[in-house]
């Protein structure tokens, strides 16, 4: 979920994707102490550093991010290191002749109560919270601020015990007590290694409405929604919502909650929708506040999808994480493929598929027409903030969407089953996880990743023929480019068409093409590889009426002929709940336009 909002124009320069290094550093450990305060916080950070073999880059030099930062304090295995042996800019730290190994500890000064970008450490009300994805944290303490630096997170909250009674960050909570002067204190321990983005703290004087779970496997996880107080009667359909969402997660994909706690707070000055920070997800009020006598039907849904979203990250993006951000996608077009089979599962499929695919045209086809298209994974930003987008989200489920179409549901989740297995505790590629889909399919997956490089809509025309003598009835597909593409060199897709044809009686037929010798299924995945392909069909009775991309098997626009009988007969007769709504929706279309 995002708002796409934020912009921060401080830095210009594009970075590339093909210009991934690995970083030259690796964190083994972070230790982090916040002590918070209404003029300022001071954030000490200690890390245990090593250069990381197998980047070709070493340069002996260390550059870790940050900005509007206030450096009071660095040392080098316990030593204050010398002013000659690091420089500052507004972006960076860089520290030269760094040993191989070592714990360099940093102690900055913020302003929280100054912040107004949203990102990183700031106060909204009475409250302190963060935001660190996609490069917030660099604004709380120097680190290497990039998703493939991975590590075990230690954090101190420090802050006046009245006005704070509450203070959260990632993982369990190890310890607290009290520091004299009405202040006390709270520590955190995440023993899952995690990118910086998916680090959080929140310090404040919240509702606690508390729950528990039991996972699959017998361990007993505590559950809490955190509110201002005021809204306390308005947590229980999010939290009704979490308990589902663990449950489907577990019978779907064999998917178990991992640590023994699961936080949401919600709070109103938020500019994500939400937040799947580790067992500490953060979201604007308007996804998890809901009371009968005030909220919709729909909000009760949006509810349910967006916790479902955020607790579902936990395995896609926060254990299997992104090395890039231009990977984006890879957590975020699949988070939402699985919101959305959530939602399909709670609610109607049919309903579901419907608004689902009306949101990417409204949203995904304009963009995807218009000067900001751009692949799923795109292959230059300048401003990470900027590419939270309709394309990222929605077209990126259609194409995870794709995959279970091309493999089945048993081969898709073999193929989630692989990439888990191979990939838990790293950060990966959009390549990794097509490569896992193929392998664990015996399938050549290879032209599939066009669907990651280029983009626009797709236009799929299809023309017929009808030998009557024969039987026979032929259907040529061709992808033409679309006059709105950007690319410069449009390629043929791997697209499914999920193909009927529907007989004069109105039942579907089973479907056999010319030189096969097994009939039976009624619905087929036809695969496009190439510009333009035939598949010919036996046994077609004259007067067939064809049913093409049932529950809108592809992202793509389809140009065909048919007749305003030919809507009014696949509204009464469609198999396809998609397609019959679609007749619907075409037929009225054409005879109001
Ligand atoms: N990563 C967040 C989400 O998708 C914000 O965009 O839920
Ligand atoms: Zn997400």
């Amino acid at each position: 979920m995002t708002d796409t909002t934020t912009a921060s124009f401080a830095q210009s320069i594009t970075k590339y994707r093909q210009d991934y290094r690995p970083p030259t550093h690796l964190v083994d450990a972070l230790e982090l102490d916040f002590d918070l305060g209404d003029e300022r916080t001071t954030v000490r950070a200690r890390m245990a550093i090593r250069s990381n073999r197998s980047a070709e880059n070493q340069t002996g030099e260390l550059v870790l991010d940050g900005v509007g930062l206030d450096l009071v304090k660095i040392a080098l295995d316990g030593v204050d290191l010398r002013r000659e042996r690091y420089r500052i800019s507004n972006e960076a730290l860089t520290i030269t002749g760094l040993p191989d190994q070592c714990v360099l500890e940093t102690e900055v000064l913020i302003e929280p109560q100054a912040n107004t970008c949203f990102e990183g450490l700031y106060r909204s009300g009475p409250m302190f919270l963060t935001q660190c994805e996609a490069e917030g944290f660099r604004r709380i303490t120097y680190f290497l601020d990039r998703p493939d630096v991975m590590t075990c997170y230690t954090t101190t909250v420090r802050a006046d015990r009245d006005r704070y009674p509450v203070l959260l960050s990632n993982g369990n909570l190890v310890q607290a007590g009290e520091d004299g002067n009405g202040r006390h204190w709270a520590r955190w321990e995440d023993p899952f290694r995690k990118p910086s983005y998916l680090f959080a703290l929140v310090a404040g004087d919240l509702h606690c409405e508390p729950d528990s779970f039991v996972t699959m496997s017998g361990r007993k996880v505590e559950l809490r929604v955190y509110v201002e107080h005021h809204h306390a009667d308005k947590c229980a359909h999010a939290m009704t919502s979490l308990i589902k969402a663990m449950r489907w997660d577990e019978e779907t994909f064999g998917r178990e909650y991992d640590l023994d706690l699961y936080m949401i707070v919600a709070t109103d000055d938020f500019n994500m929708g939400a937040m799947e920070n580790k067992g500490l997800n953060i979201f604007n009020s308007k996804f998890v506040l809901a009371r009968p006598d005030t909220a919709t039907d729909a909000d009760y849904e949006r509810i349910e999808g967006v916790i479902g979203h955020e607790y579902f990250h936990n395995w896609t993006g926060n254990r299997v994480t992104c090395r890039d951000w231009f990977q984006l996608t890879l957590k975020e077009g699949l988070t939402v493929f699985r919101d959305q089979q959530f939602t399909a599962e709670m609610t109607s499929a049919a309903v579901k598929r419907i608004d689902d695919v009306q949101v990417l045209r409204t949203r995904q086809f304009p963009e995807d027409a218009g000067p900001m298209a751009h692949p799923i994974r795109p292959e230059a930003y300048q401003e990470m903030n900027n590419f939270y987008t309709a394309t990222v989200y929605e077209k990126g489920a259609e194409i995870i969407r794709m995959y279970r179409t091309l493999l089945g549901s048993v081969g898709f989740r073999r193929g989630m089953d692989l990439y888990f297995e191979r990939h838990d505790g790293q950060a990966v590629t959009c390549d990794d996880f097509r490569t896992a889909m193929a392998d664990a399919n015996g399938r050549d997956l290879s032209r599939f990743e066009r669907w990651y490089q280029q983009s626009g809509t797709p236009v799929l025309q299809v023309s017929d023929e009808y030998d009557a003598e024969m039987k026979r009835r032929t259907f040529t597909f061709t992808q033409v480019r679309s006059p709105t593409s950007q690319s410069d060199q449009v390629l043929p897709l791997y697209i499914p068409v999920a193909f009927g044809l529907i007989g004069p009686d109105g039942a579907d037929l089973t479907l056999r093409l010319v030189a096969e010798d097994r009939a039976g299924a009624t619905t087929r995945i036809l695969e496009l590889t190439e510009t333009s392909q035939a598949f010919v069909f036996e046994d077609v009775l004259p007067g067939c009426v064809p049913s093409y991309l049932r529950g809108f098997s592809a992202p793509v626009e389809l140009r065909c002929e048919r007749s305003h009988a030919d809507h009014a007969f696949a509204m009464t007769h469609e198999s396809d709940a998609f397609n019959r709504w679609e007749a619907g929706q075409r037929f009225a279309t054409e005879v109001l336009g």
